[in-house]
């Protein structure tokens, strides 16, 4: 009877994230950090992709007012946030975020980001996009 039980203790671990029991990701604990390594150099004032976007990692502030054209992140919707959609290859391949295809403007000179970073990210985005 014991041993029969433990398996379902081993299967509610392994589904408790499929399940929405993730973590809360911190913007500044989690977010932050890949917005430095990934996207700084480019996305502050005088760097490229400042100049032709707007678009500034160097604050909460900052990235929530977004481009030029307006708010990337649509708090509690990652899929229709283009903060997403740029890092997650849901956009037009000029535009995918860090550039690292021969076809971006910025011509491939960008760090892959890793799956795991966009998962936190789009994490963030649906959990809200707190200044947490
Ligand atoms: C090598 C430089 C470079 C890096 C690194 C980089 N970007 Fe960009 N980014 C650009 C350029 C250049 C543009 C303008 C593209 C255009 O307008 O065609 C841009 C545009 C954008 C836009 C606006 C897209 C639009 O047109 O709506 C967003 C959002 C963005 N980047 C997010 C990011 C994020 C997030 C990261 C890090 C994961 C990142 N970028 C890393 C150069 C860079």
């Amino acid at each position: 009877m014991f041993n029969k039980k433990i398996p379902v203790f081993v299967l509610a671990a392994l589904a408790a994230p499929l399940m929405g029991c993730e973590k809360t990701v911190s913007y500044s604990a989690d977010v932050a950090p890949i917005l430095n390594d990934y996207c700084a150099q480019c996305h502050t004032p005088g760097a490229e992709g400042f100049t032709n976007s707007g678009f500034n990692v160097s604050s909460y502030e900052t990235v929530m007012k977004g481009t030029s054209l307006g708010p990337v992140v649509d708090p509690g919707s990652a899929i229709s946030s283009t903060l997403y959609r740029v890092i997650a290859k849901q956009s037009a391949v000029e535009i995918q975020m860090p550039p690292n295809e021969d076809a971006t403007l910025a011509q491939g000179r960008g760090k892959v980001l890793p799956d795991d970073k966009v998962d936190t990210i789009q994490l963030w985005i649906d959990q809200g996009a707190k200044d947490n």
